[in-house]
């Protein structure tokens, strides 16, 4: 490690998960979903990999994400998935993005954008099928739908997809997945009748393209599974890999006498003569303040708990009387093959998901890549390893 912390990415472990995503999912093709810095790991480092592991599609959510893989020569096929009225949209249609409408109101303004760009615009009409989110509901869906034809009808656009997102695709049994599908396929019945001919319909997330074959439809939107990740219970299966390892270098250790009381608040108070040692990643670097107390942390082949208040920039870990130096590694998480926590325990040990601990890193943390592609990688982010 060179520096005092990372978070280490595996870009073959993300180009392996995709490929075996690929070959579960087929003859669905998968988008890798590269949104928030690619859930963490790296926009353009994540979507080359996945790319390179057989993911024909990307997915974003804003223009301004779209247009950084477009400058950094990513030619994939790449939708955004949320229609926010001021975005640049003409830019993404002259980049050859996709763009997502869930209204007649997004419709116009992709018609205006169209016409500033000079070209129609490729758009995935979304149907709101129970998750209440963005999308049309199915009072709405007719008036989309016609919006949508006469767009087309007039060049400022083709519907190339129709599509929508579950509310509980994650939960197994719950009847709500099989009534988003039903009303899915009433609203693409509905469209597809009125005369638009799309060439894919999706709306599987990780949960759903894992658990629910009949939901795979033309293409997986796949963000979770390409890192490893899942938010069904337990986390995702055996065969896919975690691919961020969390660790830092101890910058300070120390032996205290029982009855210490360590950091803000002194929460925590030494029970024995104890070496205390300092982890320099903190609240601000994506530790969250929650953390404190829980047996979190890797060093020496075991587990040793956050010793009181997470700080913003640092927290201590109490070992007892482990002979740990500075500059002794400490892994926050990792695949946990080697018994480290992974992103998942985070998770269930805080109250939230593996997903918001990875894309709660913070952006001093440094990236540091290694497999296929690390070396490119690394340029891109200043940093070889
Ligand atoms: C519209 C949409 N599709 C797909 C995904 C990917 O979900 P997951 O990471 O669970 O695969 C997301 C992520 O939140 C999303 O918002």
């Amino acid at each position: 490690m060179e520096s005092h912390a990372e978070a280490a990415v595996d870009l073959d472990v993300i180009a392996g998960n995709v490929t075996a995503l690929r070959e579960r999912s087929a003859p669905s093709e998968v988008m890798a979903v590269v949104k928030a810095d690619g859930y963490g790991h790296g926009i353009i480092p994540a979507a080359r990999a996945a790319v390179r592991g057989g993911a024909r599609w990307l997915g974003v959510v804003h223009v301004a994400e779209a247009l950084k893989l477009r400058a950094a020569g990513i030619g994939a096929p790449l939708l955004c998935l949320m229609a926010i009225g001021e975005d640049a949209h003409a830019a993404a249609i002259r980049a050859r993005v996709d763009l997502a409408a869930g209204s007649v109101a997004m419709i116009r303004r992709i018609c205006a954008a169209a016409a500033e760009a000079g070209q129609p615009a490729r758009v995935h009409l979304k149907a709101d099928t129970g998750l209440s989110r963005g999308g049309a509901t199915a009072r709405e869906w007719p008036s989309v739908v016609d919006a949508a034809l006469a767009a087309q009808a007039g060049g400022h656009l083709r519907v190339v997809g129709l599509w929508s997102h579950f509310a509980s695709a994650d939960e197994p049994g719950n009847p709500s997945v099989g009534g988003q599908l039903a009303a899915f396929r009433d609203a693409t019945d509905y469209a597809e009748k009125a005369g638009i001919t799309p060439e894919l319909r999706h709306i599987a997330n990780t949960a759903a393209a894992l658990i629910v074959p009949e939901a795979r439809l033309d293409l997986v939107r796949l963000g979770g599974a390409i890192y490893g990740l899942s938010t069904l219970p337990g986390g995702a299966p055996g065969w896919l890999r975690p691919a961020m390892t969390l660790r830092a270098r101890l910058t300070q250790v120390k032996r205290v006498p029982p009855g210490t009381g360590v950091s803000y608040g002194h929460r925590y108070v030494t029970s024995a003569e104890s070496t205390l040692g300092l982890v320099p990643l903190g609240y601000a670097d994506g530790v969250p303040r929650a953390a404190s107390g829980a047996l979190l942390t890797y060093a020496r082949g075991a587990r040793w708990p956050v010793a009181g208040t997470v700080c913003m920039d640092q927290f201590v870990i109490d070992f007892g009387d482990e002979p740990v130096a500075e500059g002794d590694e400490v892994v926050l998480f990792g695949p946990g093959a080697d018994g480290e926590p992974t992103a998942q325990e985070w998770g269930e040990a805080l109250g939230t998901i593996s997903y918001e601990i990875v894309t709660g890193i913070g952006a001093r943390v440094p990236r540091v890549y290694t497999g296929d592609g690390a070396h490119g990688a690394a340029r891109a982010s200043g940093r070889v390893r």
